[in-house]
């Protein structure tokens, strides 16, 4: 028999793993993985924040593990996705969240800043993509990576070399690995938030400027976290089955600015 429509978006039984999950956006996304009912590990290096949320996610029934993870660091990696394979088996759902920002005119810009913001943006996507990848064709696991782009990613800001040329990169990851991993069952598409207020950003829209700024732009205000939960659920479960490789903005209309 078919599955029901919310069957569709249950994880029970699959483990997900989040990197950034001490803060944010990352933070939410494995409360709402873990309430979808997913084994879910959280990735970061700050571990006693992780171990705040696993206490919340626990108490709430559901399972979690905190592991230390700099996702530049590949033997990091390798423990973290080592320990998560201990204590719930292979990870199938991969939220790919671990980000920085180093907003700043084009011509102040040095490598370092160059370095920083691809390191973490785009280039540890590509190693930890490959990790669990890696482990779900080795064991014939079907799964879903979730890239966390940006709008940044589909559209340029003045002052965001940087970070909107790592999460170009990471849409275009995306698709390209997409196409390779469908034969292995395996879905990978790209979530493209508009703005929501985190550590990452918060000073800037707790002030006049920011503001003003979102006085301008179409949405009129910023994103409520919960407003994420929908569309990652749909990319992660088997709801979105027969989606792979997508860019899906979630801005409140924030891309379709007039002209
Ligand atoms: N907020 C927005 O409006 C918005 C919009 C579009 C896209 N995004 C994207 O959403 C993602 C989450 O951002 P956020 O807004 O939630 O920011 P945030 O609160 O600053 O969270 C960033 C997270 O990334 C982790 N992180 C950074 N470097 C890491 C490293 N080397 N290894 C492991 N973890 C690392 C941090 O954990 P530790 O410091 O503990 O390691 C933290 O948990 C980012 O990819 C961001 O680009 C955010």
């Amino acid at each position: 028999m078919d599955k029901s429509l919310s069957e569709r978006f249950d994880l029970s039984g699959r483990v997900a793993l989040v990197t950034g999950a001490s803060s944010g956006l990352g933070a939410h996304f494995a409360t709402v993985l873990a309430a979808a009912g997913a084994s879910v590990v959280l990735a970061a290096r700050r571990r006693e924040r992780l171990q705040a949320l696993v206490a919340d996610i626990e108490q709430g029934g559901g399972k979690a593990l905190a592991v230390a993870m700099d996702v530049n660091d590949h033997a990091s990696v390798q423990a973290g996705f080592d320990a998560a394979q201990d204590a719930f088996g292979v990870v199938s759902v991969l939220i790919n969240n671990a980000g920085v920002a180093a907003p700043g005119r084009f011509l102040d810009g040095d490598e370092a800043g160059w370095d920083f913001t691809m390191d973490t943006n785009l280039k540890a996507v590509w190693r930890i993509s490959q990790e669990a990848a890696g482990r779900m064709v080795a064991s014939r696991t079907h799964g879903s990576i979730v890239n966390i782009a940006s709008i940044l990613g589909l559209h340029p800001g003045l002052d965001q070399t940087f970070y909107a040329t790592a999460k170009a990169g990471v849409v275009q990851l995306t698709k390209t690995i997409a196409l390779e991993l469908w034969r292995k069952n395996i879905r990978v598409n790209a979530l493209c938030p508009g703005y929501f207020e985190t550590e990452m950003n918060g000073d800037f829209f707790q002030s006049d400027k920011g503001a003003a700024y979102l006085k301008k732009i179409p949405p009129q205000r910023l994103g409520d976290i919960d407003e994420l939960s929908g569309p990652l659920l749909l990319l992660a479960s088997d709801a979105g089955s027969f989606m792979t490789g997508v860019a899906m903005p979630v801005d409140g209309g924030h891309l379709l600015q007039s002209l």
